[in-house]
């Protein structure tokens, strides 16, 4: 008997984005029939494994998820993980957050507290507990040359910052981060621009996030580079996020500029050496079983490049070095035509494979559009990432 016989057909339907003709993204899903307050054990895996599949799916009409049914889901999802969200607790987060928790506001919903609000603006009187808050939200100031404040109010703006949402240090990233939009701003498109002399520039609906996935560019690779991706690894910095909280981005908010802004290790205190994340650059999709090029270039402290598993590597630790290598390889899909922004509704929820994708928020000018309120919770993978080739082990 095959193992998807052991699973009953989803009760759910799962329809494939259609793409305009200048779209070359390759995955997308979107989601119906399901009432994610009352799901099966089945439907469960099944979800899982569209995730998995799909990469970024839209769960539609998820208006009265409870934020408890909502964490209770995404534990479901890895019943062997440590409860808790892959950023630890709120008070550990805004501790150790650096760059993540600096300069933003993240609050955990009263009674399922690893469910976090993000977004913008006012949140209400009372938004599920919380009184009165008013979310000062992610911008743009993570660029080193920030957009023009008037241009950002008519509507011109930039990604964010693009990365998967992992902790890389001490716990291993979510499978999947889960994102339900509560409100969301409303208005004319926005225009995204790159900023970076390439001219480029997409539009989409205020609020939404973009995606592009690191196993499509990992098929954008040589077979030459696919040997070398599928036999190096990289070494994390402790408390990764601390360690750069100082260091801007470039305008596209791909990767970092190298302005010598990280700190000393000495700086950052204590740490635990078992806690250091040494990841493979190519990830195992458990599913499809494709490979992702899924480095996380911002908090790369050391690279080990070999292209067999023979090979003695060459350890790179000059942080120009190390950032350049990953810019060429994943500036090649940070292109319009592989990036989608998921078009939700009020309600909708996005799940993402956080071991396939990357993904950036997209600011917008509150005045113009209106707060935004999402409910996001992912947790800490029971299982981290498995590559082609085990990593040897560090002496
Ligand atoms: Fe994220």
């Amino acid at each position: 008997m095959s193992p998807a016989a052991l699973t009953p057909e989803p009760t759910f339907q799962v329809r494939p984005v259609i793409k305009r003709k200048d779209q070359k993204f390759n995955f997308g899903a979107i989601v119906e029939g399901l009432d994610l307050n009352n799901i099966s054990d089945d439907d469960v895996k099944n979800l899982k494994d569209t995730i998995w599949t799909h990469k970024v799916i839209i769960v539609k009409g998820q208006k009265d998820l409870t934020p408890q049914k909502h964490w209770e889901l995404v534990t479901r999802f890895d019943p062997a993980a440590s409860q808790v969200h892959s950023h630890g607790s709120i008070k550990t987060f805004q501790a150790k957050g650096g760059l993540l928790s600096k300069s933003r506001d993240v609050y955990g919903i009263p009674g399922a507290e690893n469910v976090r609000l993000i977004g913008k603006g006012y949140q209400g009187d009372d938004h599920y507990g919380l009184k009165n808050v008013t979310v000062k939200g992610l911008s743009n100031n993570f660029h080193a040359d920030p957009p023009n404040e008037d241009e950002f109010q008519q509507g011109f703006t930039r990604f964010q910052r693009w990365h998967i949402d992992a902790p890389l240090y001490a716990r291993d990233p979510a499978w999947f981060t889960t994102l339900r939009a509560v409100k969301l701003p409303s208005g004319p498109d926005v225009t995204i621009r790159w900023d970076d002399g390439s001219g480029l520039s997409m539009q989409s609906p205020p609020g939404l996030t973009a995606f592009f996935s690191t196993s499509q560019l990992y098929g954008l690779l040589s077979a030459e580079e696919q040997q070398l991706v599928d036999h190096s690894w990289v070494e994390y910095a402790p408390h990764p996020y601390m360690w750069i909280e100082n260091c801007k981005a470039p305008s596209n908010g791909l990767g970092l500029k190298s302005e010598g802004k990280e700190h000393t290790i000495e700086e950052l205190g204590d740490y635990d050496e078992r806690a250091i994340k040494r990841y493979p650059c190519a990830w195992i999709n458990p599913v499809t079983g494709e490979k992702a090029f899924q480095v996380h270039g911002l908090a790369v402290r050391k690279l080990f490049l070999r292209s067999s598993v023979d090979e003695q590597p060459k350890v790179v630790e000059d942080v120009n070095e190390i950032r350049a290598f990953i810019l060429d390889i994943q500036s090649r899909i940070l292109r319009p035509e592989y990036i989608w922004l998921p078009e939700v509704g009020e309600g909708d929820i996005v799940m993402w494979d956080n071991y396939g994708t990357f993904h950036s928020a997209v600011d917008y000018p509150l005045e113009k559009y209106g707060p935004r309120t999402m409910h996001q919770a992912n947790i800490g993978a029971s299982r981290g990432p498995v590559g082609p080739v085990p990593i040897p082990s560090v002496s």
